[in-house]
């Protein structure tokens, strides 16, 4: 495979000077690391021959620094006695739309090195950020919603109840490398605006394109209400989840990671999860499937960003009867897919990040082939330094790793079935629940599967790829999939708890109450709202 050669980069996308980061936030502060650092480094090159692209440096703190800032996010909250969780909605809001609003100026910036940093198309990283806008402007109007539906009494059984939302606490907040602004934000937002304060690691790539955003978080919020730090998971979440301050671990990325950090807390009880996990989302393809859409779905489903999503389709399922013309279709298509670096028009397929994502995904392909597998394309498998090409692997059986781990990569794992049974009994196996795609016309066939399939998973695709958006619709899983719910909407209701003021119908009391309305001393007894 023919090498990505330096004059395809833009004047003003190549890297002229490299990015020696060394500022972090705490408690309102923002404090120049000293340290050591960890140099971040493209996989895509700038030069001829290849060599991996230096773009600057991060701090590699430790635990001193993440007590620091979990003592920031305390204080801050100070026992729901803090400015922050015990402040007027109306006032939150204002804070937030300051931040979105600064926020907005630092897209090129933060597109640049989305581009770089984890090899996100031009247009995919475009849309990263613009979809981060959005969510946040979304989400102050749900907050606002919400908030006008609880500016209310309600009244049974000669009990009068205020009933609002209320914040948990402290948010470790940690986010995945494939969407680190989005995904880490659609924790992030929610999780501060209805009244938590929070501690933020950046993911593993995906690291400098926060650092633009720092001062806006500095100059928008409270002191200690968000806190960052840069530095390994281990280093930094640890020690902060060993203290068992922590309300809320609020993570999307490996199941492992999660466990390990959940083990961590000494009480667990106390501890809420709102986690988005891997999945292995199948697609099932029934005979009678239009298959020119079928495959345009299963292109997107399986290699948008490499099939580096927790939405990609992972396994495809295909009936024998059309097995294959499936395959002789589907691997064409693959094969005729433009691989390039991010800015280059068309582009499909981009560099990996992780420099060993092309040796494990050839683990794979080895490992499956010793169990009677075969690549079927012709371009599958081939590399280049920093690229594996997707390889369309058939016919995949259940001893085969591909089958059983979430490749996050471009390899994709064809079975073919003769009874429905057969992948709906995978499914029901599967450590995994979150999403399918499922492929077919004939009603009669497809009543009684979205029936099942909708109790295996949280989200049936009909003849369309799995994905999250669009954003107010529930995004969650099953199993190993995921903890709690995320939406515009659900976000909000995951990070915060319902709690409200009862008081006897008596003539004491309602003076109280009116009197409490009347000189609006309190924040949350109102019956105010915001249009
Ligand atoms: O990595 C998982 C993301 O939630 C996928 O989101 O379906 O919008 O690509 P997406």
């Amino acid at each position: 495979m023919e090498s990505i050669v330096k004059q395809n980069i833009p004047e003003a996308l190549k890297i002229a000077q490299p990015k020696y980061h060394s500022s972090y936030l705490v408690n309102g502060e923002l404090l120049t690391w000293k340290g050591e650092t960890s140099e971040v480094y493209s996989t895509i090159s700038s030069t001829v021959p290849y060599a991996p692209t230096l773009l600057g440096s991060v701090p590699n703190m430790g635990e001193k620094e993440a007590l620091t800032a979990l003592d920031a996010a305390l204080n801050a909250y100070d026992q729901g006695q803090g400015a922050w969780p015990t402040m007027k909605v109306k006032d939150r809001i204002e804070c937030m739309e300051n931040f979105v609003r600064i926020m907005a100026t630092k897209r090129e910036e933060v597109v640049k090195l989305l581009m770089w940093e984890i090899g996100k198309t031009q247009a995919d990283s475009e849309k990263e950020f613009d979809r981060t806008v959005d969510y946040i402007y979304d989400t102050i109007e749900d907050y606002k919603k919400l908030d006008r539906d609880s500016a209310k009494f309600q009244k049974s059984d000669g009990v009068y109840a205020h009933i609002r939302r209320g914040p948990l606490g402290v948010v470790l907040c940690l986010g995945p490398y494939n969407y680190p602004l989005n995904e880490t934000f659609t924790l992030l937002i929610p999780a501060i605006i209805m009244g938590n304060t929070a501690i933020f690691k950046p993911a593993k790539h995906g690291v400098l394109l926060i650092t633009p955003l720092i001062e806006a978080f500095q100059k928008s919020f409270p002191k200690g209400v968000v806190n960052i730090l840069f530095g390994r998971g281990r280093a930094i979440a640890g020690p902060i989840m060993e203290t068992g301050k922590v309300d809320v671990l609020a993570l999307i990325g490996h199941s492992s990671s999660a466990n390990a950090l959940q083990n961590q807390h000494p009480k667990s009880n106390r501890l809420r999860l709102v986690l988005g996990l891997e999945a292995k989302n199948p697609a099932i393809i029934l005979p009678d499937a239009d298959l020119d859409l079928a495959i345009d779905e299963c292109i997107s489903g399986t290699l948008s960003y490499n099939g580096q999503r927790c939405t990609a389709l992972k396994v495809i399922y295909v009936h024998k009867d059309i097995i294959q013309e499936f395959n002789k279709r589907f691997s064409e298509r693959v094969d005729g897919l433009k691989f390039g670096n991010p800015w280059d028009p068309g582009v499909q397929l981009t560099p990996l990040p992780e420099k060993d994502k092309p040796d494990y995904i050839q683990e794979l392909i080895e490992d499956a082939g010793q169990h009677g597998a075969q690549v079927i394309n012709k371009r599958g498998g081939k590399r280049t330094e920093n690229f594996i090409w997707p390889a369309v692997m058939f016919p995949v059986t259940k001893e085969m790793r591909v089958y059983k781990e979430e490749q996050f990569g471009p390899i994709i794992p064809v079975l073919s079935f003769e009874d429905i049974q057969e992948p709906l009994d995978d499914m029901a196996e599967s450590n995994y629940g979150q999403q399918v795609s499922l492929f077919g016309k004939d009603v009669f066939a497809l009543a009684p599967l979205i029936d099942t399939l909708a109790n295996l998973v949280c989200r049936v695709n009909l003849n369309s790829s799995c994905q999250r958006g669009p954003d107010v619709y529930p995004f969650t899983g099953r199993k190993d999939s995921a903890v709690a719910t995320l939406s515009v909407h659900d976000a909000l209701r995951s990070f915060s708890i319902r709690t409200f003021v009862a008081s006897k119908d008596n003539k004491a009391n309602l003076e109280i109450l009116e009197k409490l309305l009347e000189t609006k001393l309190s924040n949350f007894i109102s019956t105010d709202y915001l249009l």
